[in-house]
């Protein structure tokens, strides 16, 4: 994880936000290739589930939200993890996490354990950021940051499907950011306290929910598959049933093998009708479908795969990470995915001299509409192979005196080392189809230039 963290670091991806003032805790801004890596992420999520369905469609609900919904959605009065404080050293641990975590004075030892340790009894603490709506703070409402994006599209079901024309079964898809107050937040970015969500509520008849629950186990594990994660480093795990959330019947995760253990990446519940009954009950208004052919009402059930973004985007840095050797010199590589690659082509001219940067600068300036593309004429071939390399940019175009005499260029690829000479009028449209190729992570098969 160190070594994720060090070159998100040096080549911008990601740093520790209000680094200025010394941070502040667990939060991280994103610079340029960690946006678009972030961003294509989201985009492969966007595509499985609205592009490539006719049953899902979009929703971007508001951050702030009527305090009635967490109250319906139970977040109010059970959205809380047990904590204890260290009367000595001042800090704050998860009661429930404390075999795990270490000691600020002891590091050896748990906390609890150390010879000065004084820890208060447990007691529960909301995870719910608040602030408080309007000018005035004491005569305001007090409003809450949505810890999920779920309810967001709970509440707007009836509108959704006034206007989407659908029938159950189908789904609402949102991304945004949410908000958790966590007591112990950590591994970067995998748990923090500002992360965006990628969630989508599939709404079924009740008899169709376990057959749809193990559809969207499957289709989610897939998900991560096709994008390239080793199948080695993924699993499924159902929830026993003492893992349970109040509203679930049933809950699998999948999880991915981080350099801290299994973890979970995304989780797949059967929510059952829990949400719509609740804010049924907390609104007043009806939510329910009516099929006008049968005459049928029912309450749908909920099905509801659940993924982080920025744990996503981790979980396919920590699995591209790679370091192995050229010419004798070690070489850190990202094996991502083309689609997911920050960058997709580096157009580099291979002399700063004779035409060729100027050459370079078209064919770049007839890349950059078609696909994210950077030209760099900056240090020797190598050293900028190395630096597209270590952001994972999966094709490297060189301009050299030939392509001057016969139209054609270097296309050279990072994970087999190849090169090849392709034509710079199919330069476009040969890359296109490259990066639209299956592809499956070629990590410790150990190409060699
Ligand atoms: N609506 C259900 C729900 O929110 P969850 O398991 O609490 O379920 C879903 O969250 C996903 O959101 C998790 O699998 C994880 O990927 C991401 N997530 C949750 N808390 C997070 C945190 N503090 N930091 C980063 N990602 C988080």
């Amino acid at each position: 994880m160190e070594k994720i963290v060090a070159l998100c670091k040096r080549r911008g991806f990601v740093f520790a936000s209000s680094e200025i003032y010394g941070g502040l805790g667990s939060t991280y801004d994103y610079g340029h290739y960690g946006v678009l890596l972030k961003t294509n992420v989201k985009n492969e999520w966007w595509r499985a589930m609205v592009q490539e369905r006719d049953d899902i469609v979009a929703l971007d609900s508001a951050i702030l939200q009527h305090p009635r919904t967490w109250e319906a959605s139970g977040h109010l009065a059970g959205f809380t993890d047990p904590m204890v404080d260290c009367r000595t050293c001042g800090q704050r641990f998860r009661a429930d996490h404390l075999p795990d975590l270490q000691c600020p004075q002891k590091p050896s030892k748990p906390p609890g354990d150390g010879p000065n340790c004084d820890l208060t009894e447990a007691r529960d603490f909301n995870l719910m950021f608040e602030t408080t709506m309007g000018p005035v703070k004491d005569s305001g409402a007090t409003v809450y940051l949505r810890p999920e994006t779920a309810q967001g599209i709970f509440v707007n079901f009836k509108n959704v499907l006034q206007f989407s024309r659908k029938k159950p079964p189908f789904g609402i898809a949102q991304v945004g950011k949410s908000f958790r107050n966590e007591i112990t937040p950590g591994n970067f970015v995998f748990r923090t306290r500002e992360f965006e969500q990628m969630e989508m509520e599939f709404f079924v008849p009740p008899d169709e929910a376990p057959r749809w629950y193990d559809f969207w186990k499957g289709a989610r594990y897939d998900w991560y598959v096709e994008l390239g994660i080793r199948e080695d480093h993924l699993r499924l795990r159902e929830h026993d049933s003492d893992e349970l959330s109040h509203y679930s019947s049933a809950t699998a995760d999948v999880e991915y093998l981080f350099p801290m253990g299994w973890s979970e990446l995304e989780g797949i519940a059967n929510r059952g009708d829990f949400d719509l009954k609740q804010h049924t009950e907390f609104s007043g208004q009806k939510l329910e479908y009516f099929d006008g052919q049968t005459g049928e009402r029912y309450v749908p059930h909920v099905v509801e795969p659940a993924a982080g973004a920025d744990r996503a985007m981790l979980a396919f840095l920590v699995d591209a990470y790679d370091e192995d050797e050229i010419g004798g010199e070690q070489r850190t590589v990202l094996k991502l995915h083309p689609r997911l690659a920050p960058v997709k082509v580096a157009v580099l001219p291979h002399l700063r001299k004779d035409g060729l940067p100027e050459a370079a600068q078209e064919i770049y300036a007839a890349l950059r509409g078609r696909m994210q593309s950077e030209y760099d004429e900056g240090g020797s071939i190598g050293k900028r192979y190395r630096r597209q390399d270590e952001i994972g940019t999966p094709y490297c175009v060189t301009v050299d005196h030939q392509s001057r005499e016969d139209g054609t260029v270097t296309l050279r690829d990072r994970d087999t080392l190849e090169q090849e000479r392709v034509t710079i009028d199919g330069l476009a449209h040969d890359l296109a189809a490259r990066l639209a190729r299956e592809w499956r992570s070629p990590k410790g098969t150990g190409a060699q230039a």
